[in-house]
């Protein structure tokens, strides 16, 4: 049986002429998230400034961010059968900020990851490595949730935020698959197997293209400092 669909949902309905009062401390919560994502997306953008003064490039390609939709996040409790409320959402969802740092090479990733965590005022709630340990299907990231510190007028608040470090063969490999698995017929696909299977090879040859890369530029960083 599904709940009763919380005030704070009335907000979904577009052009709403007369907003529930009740939505404002959604709403409210949504800014602080959107806060968070540019704090974290600030830091790094700094991090790509300062470490591009020791290479010849920038570590980071793009820099991608999202806040979670609130179907998703109604139905992401729904699905959980968590109570639909804001704290619940704070305790419960880490991933209603999201922030994808999208890298040259893996080593990259290590780097800004850790540079990012020895910050004061980051806090590391989880971490997902899915680059040394990628999912059975393929897929390879590193996931971090953290929790980073927003200051308005007359607070701090700490904010949860999910960041993923991809490779650009990494994401290119994770957004395809993610557009082939969400289609409707793969599922009851009778190939579903066989295509699982080639996608999973694709991954495994996007990871060696990432380390034949990552080789080409440790050749090309060695013969420089000859
Ligand atoms: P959810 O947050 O419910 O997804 O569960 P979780 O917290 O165990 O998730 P996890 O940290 O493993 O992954 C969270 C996010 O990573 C997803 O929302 C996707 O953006 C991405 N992701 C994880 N696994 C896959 C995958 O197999 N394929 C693709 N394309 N993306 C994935
Ligand atoms: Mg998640």
């Amino acid at each position: 049986m599904s709940k009763k669909q919380p005030d704070w949902t009335a907000q979904l309905i577009p052009f709403q002429s007369n907003p529930s009062p009740s939505a404002e401390p959604f709403r409210h919560l949504m800014t602080y998230y959107r806060c968070a994502i540019m704090e974290v997306e600030t830091k790094f953008r700094v991090l790509d400034v300062q470490m591009s003064l020791h290479r010849e490039s920038n570590p980071i390609e793009s820099i991608k961010t999202r806040l979670k939709s609130p179907e998703s996040i109604f139905g992401k409790l729904q699905r959980r059968d968590l109570p639909l409320t804001l704290e619940s959402i704070e305790n419960n969802l880490f991933d209603i900020a999201g922030v994808r740092v999208i890298c040259s090479f893996p080593e990259d990733i290590y780097f800004l990851a850790e540079a990012l965590l020895r910050q004061d005022d980051v806090t590391l709630i989880e971490r997902k490595d899915y680059i040394r340990n990628p999912k059975p299907n393929g897929y390879r990231s590193l996931h971090l949730i953290i929790e980073v510190p927003i200051f308005l007028q007359n607070e701090t608040r700490r904010m949860k935020v999910e960041v993923q470090f991809r490779t650009i063969a990494m994401d290119f490999w994770a957004s395809l698959e993610h557009k082939l698995r969400y289609k409707k017929s793969l599922e009851t696909n009778k190939d579903y197997d066989e295509i699982s299977r080639q996608l999973k090879n694709c991954a495994e040859l996007s990871a060696i293209l990432d380390r034949w890369m990552e080789n080409i530029r440790g050749q090309i960083d060695g013969a420089r400092e000859i």
